[in-house]
């Protein structure tokens, strides 16, 4: 059954083994998840590790004098390598923070806050995230800078139009703050190319890696970007957990975001010092047991074959596709060459949250809706779309089911 075939050297029965989560069975029908680029599922190790840590660990970090504080300290900070690892970063220059979102914050905030002054300007794209708007919207507001959009290409399949780019990263730009890939639409931006038109004009990068690190390696040194951020959940890890790389010189230069614990060397009533990287950006307790179940994620992930997954999500894009171009009434949203493995569409007199509801009662697990990108929607002149999108753990049986449930779908509207 192409449910269970081999593609490669991947073995799909015993990877979907590994995720609990895939034996649900939603309204007495078998799960289809298709709603990867929300939330990734976890494999048992991730699960295991996290409740192993309140089994046996549980402790805070950097302070306790007893050996549970210490066990949890040690797996806290080697989880910290492991990122720095995964991304080809130095353990100072990885930050935890509660995913993606807070990660833009801080550097919006910290390192923004700081450095702009009017007249300068901030370039985002047409395909970002909320979370990677509205913080550069904030900052700009209160010192004065200017927030511009690289557009969308006229052809609306997803891409930018990059033909005015030198009109837009101009001398004046302080900061490039770009997703590597869409997560509306899946499209894949060619960051190499905006990345060396900011460093021209000496602009700082920051890109939001919260899609791309769960489909292809990310090297922070090759991408030569200045700050990377991503959440643990959408690469099998816990909720609640994410990272954002800087470069050192960089975040030893900025100033801290949030304060309190942790983050000091001394404080006395009348004036604070920091502490060093990277605790200078970690005030409070944090989510101890979910940066150790990260740490067992990213274990977990560099046992699998990440070729032969990118492959077999290669090959379900291209199978769900070719369905898509021949299911009457769909038009995809996004159709651009270089996409990681999401399908985003609309069907021809229906709302997407229709469509996503019938599907739900059919077992169909997608997103509806806005995906927290209304300006890209509105710039596409579409209230939202319905987005498959794909993990490794997914077959081809499950895009023959997306597409047999969407029949019945089309049929009742
Ligand atoms: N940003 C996540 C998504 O696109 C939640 O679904």
């Amino acid at each position: 059954m192409t449910g269970t075939r081999m593609t490669g050297t991947l073995d799909l029965a015993t990877l979907r083994a590994e995720f609990p989560i895939l034996a649900e069975r939603p309204y007495g029908k078998p799960l289809v998840y298709l709603d990867n680029a929300a939330t990734t599922q976890k494999p048992r190790a991730v699960i295991d590790a996290l409740a192993a840590y309140y089994e046996h660990d549980n402790s805070n970090v950097h302070r306790g004098a007893h050996c549970l504080a210490e066990r949890a300290t040690a797996a806290f900070e080697d989880a910290r390598e492991k990122v720095a690892s995964l991304i080809n970063a130095s353990r100072e220059e990885v930050i935890w923070t509660r995913g993606t979102t807070e990660a833009i914050n801080l550097v919006a905030h910290s390192y923004g806050g700081d450095t702009l002054k009017p007249g300068d300007e901030v370039v985002i794209s047409s395909l970002e995230h909320h979370a990677n708007i509205v913080p550069w919207q904030q900052v700009c507001a209160r010192t004065g800078a200017t927030l511009k959009v690289i557009p969308l290409h006229p052809s609306h399949n997803g891409e930018l139009d990059l033909s005015r780019l030198e009109d837009i990263i101009t001398e004046r730009t302080r900061i490039l703050a770009l997703v590597q890939v869409s997560n509306a639409l899946g499209v894949i931006n060619p960051v190499a190319a905006l990345i060396a038109r900011a460093r021209a004009v000496g602009a700082k990068v920051l890109l939001d890696g919260a899609q791309a690190i769960s489909h292809f390696p990310v090297d922070v040194q090759a991408l030569d970007c200045d700050f990377y951020a991503f959440s643990a959940h959408k690469l099998f890890g816990p909720t609640g957990v994410g990272v954002l790389y800087g470069r050192k010189a960089l975040l030893e230069a900025m100033p801290p975001w949030q304060t309190g614990g942790e983050m000091i060397e001394t404080v006395t009533f009348e004036a604070s010092t920091w502490n060093q990287l990277p605790y200078k950006f970690e005030a409070g307790t944090p989510h101890i047991g979910g940066v150790i179940a990260f740490g067992a994620a990213i274990d977990w992930l560099n046992q699998q074959d990440r070729a032969a997954m990118a492959a077999h999500e290669a090959d379900l894009l291209h199978y769900a596709t070719e369905q898509a171009r021949a299911f009457p009434g769909l038009k995809i949203i996004g159709d651009a060459p270089t996409k990681i493995a999401v399908l985003s569409f609309l069907l021809e007199g229906s709302h997407p949250n229709d469509v996503g509801t019938l599907l739900d009662q059919q077992g169909v697990a997608v997103r509806t809706g806005h995906h927290c990108t209304m300006p890209l929607m509105n710039a596409l002149g579409i209230p939202g779309t319905v987005r498959a999108a794909f993990a490794p753990y997914n077959t081809r049986a499950e895009v023959d089911q997306l597409f047999a449930a969407l029949e019945k779908v089309r049929r009742f509207l």
